[in-house]
């Protein structure tokens, strides 16, 4: 059996790599390789109701609960659906995993950055995932695609979203073995292409 892989898709609101994973999860099947998409917060189940409470009540939610609840999503996700997968053997793609929590919690809120590395940690039981693919677009950019329905995370202004996307910058200099970053601002096309040649670097293909 070939070995499973966890791939994680990262970066602002409308930076577009829910599409870049799409297209990834069809060029590999078209491989034939057995694949799995989820995401964050949400996946399926118990899940998407934590996802429909972090985008959509619109009462004060503490940035601390606000932490909890995405961990609670993570770590779900994890036991339920990535972790039952790669061990399958398939390849696993995440839409928003541990770093989101890091750049949107911790550097755009300004929580503890080693605090929600450590509960990350716990939510995961320590599992990272094997590739990280940041998609790096300035803020105005990634604003204008959002448009003008936003959600609750969305709405957090023009300095939050400054703020997590310096953050992601950070985390990928720290993680370079782990974490790709990926010019945002270039075509679909583009960016695809780019987005093969770092997956075939690692060889799954070929195993
Ligand atoms: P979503 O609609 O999935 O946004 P996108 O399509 O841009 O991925 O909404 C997820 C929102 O939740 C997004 O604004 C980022 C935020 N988020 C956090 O703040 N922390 C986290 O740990 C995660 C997973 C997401």
């Amino acid at each position: 059996m070939k070995k499973g892989m966890f791939i994680t898709f990262e970066g602002a609101d409308g930076c577009g790599k829910t599409t870049q994973m799409k297209l990834l999860a069809e060029y590999l099947e078209e491989k034939r390789v057995s694949v799995v998409i989820t995401r964050e917060p949400g996946g399926k189940g118990l899940g998407e109701k934590v996802r429909e409470i972090l985008l959509n009540y619109d009462g004060p939610v503490s940035d601390r609960c606000e932490s909890f609840l995405f961990l609670a999503d993570r770590a779900q996700n994890i036991d339920t659906i990535v972790n039952p997968a790669v061990e399958e053997g398939k390849i696993v793609l995440c839409d928003r995993h541990i770093d989101s929590t890091v750049a949107y919690q911790g550097y755009g809120r300004g929580l503890d950055i080693e605090r929600i590395k450590m509960l990350n940690n716990i939510a995961t039981n320590w599992r990272k995932p094997d590739l990280t693919l940041v998609f790096d677009i300035d803020v105005e950019t990634s604003m204008k695609r959002v448009g003008a329905e936003k959600d609750r995370m969305e709405s957090a202004g023009i300095e939050f979203h400054n703020r997590v996307r310096e953050g992601y910058l950070e985390i990928a200099k720290q993680e370079p073995q782990r974490i790709k970053v990926i010019d945002a601002s270039k075509s679909i096309e583009e960016i695809h292409r780019e987005v093969i040649k770092i997956f075939n670097s690692y060889g799954r293909l070929s195993q």
